[in-house]
C-alpha cells in the first residue's frame, strides 16, 4: 500500500481517467478537483470554479502532489475571441487558485506536474524540437506560454515542478478516432500535403511518464511528452488504414479547405512539429511504444 496522496485536476478526462487508475492500482489515495461531483466510490472528489474563483479548501489536505491536467477542450469549438479566453484561462487561473490555497493553508504539498503542449512549438516544418526550441507566436504557441507560466509561480512556495509538453495522445477515443472515422467509411485520407510532422504518443507511455514524474522525486523540469518516432501526416493515415484493412483511395483534402472550415484552429492539424524525445529517454524513461505501427497495434487489439 502506498501511503502517498495524489489530487488531480481534469482527473476525469481521457488523460485523467487512466492515470486514476494506474493510481490507485498502485495503492496511491487519489482524490480529483473537479466542475461536478465525481462518480467513483474510490476517488473523492472536491468542487471548483474557476470563474467565480471558488475552491474547495479542504482539497489540499494530506495531499502530497498536484497533477495539473484541467482545461477546456482545444479542438472542440471554434476559437472565437471568447472561446480563447476560456482556453487560457481554465488552465491558468485554476492553477492560480490552487497555489492561492497553497499559499494561504499549512499543507504538505511539494510537487506540481502539469500538462502543457506540443503546440508551444507550433508550426515549424521539418526542423526537430527540444526543450530548449524558442515558442512559436500564434494563438497555440501563446496559450502554451501562459499556462507554463502559471505554472511556474509554484516556484515561488518552493515546489518542484515538471511540466510535460504533450503531443497528440493515441488511444481508442480522441484525436485517432477523428482520424480512423473516415478511414472506416472509406473516405479517409491524408491532410494537407499530408508532409505535416505528427508528435504521436500511446496513452500507455502518457501514464507513465506521469507515473515517472511521481515516483522520482529529483525529475524536474520541461520535457516534450512525444515517441521518439514522429511520422507524419500521411504516415499515420496509411498506417491506420493498415491496421483497418481499409483501402486509402480518396484524394488528399487540401489545406484551403480545412482553413474555411476550420478558421484559426486548422494549425492543429495542418501544422507541422517534429519533437525530439531525447531528453526523457537521456533522464531514463523506456517507452514502451516507441513505433507506431506498434503502438496502432496495441490501440486496435
Ligand atoms: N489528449 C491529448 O492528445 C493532449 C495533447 C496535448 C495536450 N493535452 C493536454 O493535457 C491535459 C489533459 O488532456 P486530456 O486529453 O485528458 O483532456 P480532456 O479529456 O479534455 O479533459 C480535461 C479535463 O479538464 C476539465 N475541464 C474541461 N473544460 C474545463 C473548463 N472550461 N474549465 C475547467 N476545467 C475544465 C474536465 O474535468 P471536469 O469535468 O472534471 O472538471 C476535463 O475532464 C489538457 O490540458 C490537454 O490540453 C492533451
Amino acid at each position: 500500500m502506498n501511503s502517498k496522496s495524489i489530487l488531480l485536476t481534469g482527473g476525469t478526462g481521457l488523460i485523467g481517467k487512466n492515470l486514476t487508475k494506474q493510481l490507485l492500482a498502485k495503492g496511491y489515495r487519489v482524490s480529483h478537483l473537479s466542475r461536478e461531483p465525481g462518480k467513483d466510490p474510490h476517488v473523492k472528489t472536491f468542487l471548483w470554479d474557476i470563474h467565480k474563483g471558488e475552491i474547495d479548501a479542504d482539497c489540499i489536505d494530506g495531499v502530497d502532489i498536484v497533477i495539473h491536467l484541467a482545461g477546456a477542450g482545444i479542438a472542440d469549438k471554434r476559437w472565437t475571441e471568447e472561446r480563447k479566453k476560456e482556453l487560457i484561462d481554465s488552465r491558468t487561473k485554476s492553477i492560480g487558485l490552487i497555489y492561492h490555497l497553497l499559499r494561504t493553508k499549512k499543507h504538505q504539498v511539494h510537487s506540481i506536474i502539469s500538462a502543457s503542449a506540443i503546440g508551444y512549438y507550433s508550426d515549424r516544418g521539418d526542423e526537430l524540437m527540444t526543450e530548449t526550441s524558442p515558442p512559436s507566436n500564434d494563438f497555440m504557441a501563446k496559450c502554451c506560454i501562459e499556462w507554463e507560466a502559471a505554472v511556474d509561480e509554484g516556484k515561488q512556495l518552493n515546489l518542484r515542478i515538471v511540466k510535460f509538453r504533450t503531443g497528440v495522445v493515441l488511444d481508442n477515443g480522441g484525436a485517432l478516432a477523428k482520424l480512423a472515422m473516415p478511414i472506416k467509411l472509406y473516405v479517409g485520407s491524408p491532410l494537407g500535403s499530408g508532409k505535416q510532422w505528427i508528435p504521436w504518443i500511446h496513452w500507455l507511455d502518457v501514464v507513465d511518464m506521469y507515473m515517472y514524474a511521481i515516483e522520482n522525486e529529483t525529475f524536474t523540469g520541461t520535457y516534450n511528452m512525444a515517441a521518439p518516432n514522429p511520422v507524419t501526416n500521411k504516415q499515420l493515415t496509411r498506417a491506420v488504414a493498415k491496421q483497418l484493412h481499409k483501402p486509402l483511395w480518396a484524394p488528399k483534402i487540401p489545406a484551403f479547405l480545412l482553413k474555411l472550415l476550420m478558421g484559426e484552429m486548422s494549425t492543429i492539424v495542418l501544422g507541422s512539429t517534429k519533437v525530439s524525445a531525447r531528453k526523457i529517454e537521456d533522464a531514463g524513461f523506456k517507452f514502451k511504444y516507441p513505433e507506431i505501427t506498434l503502438a496502432l497495434k496495441e490501440i486496435y487489439g
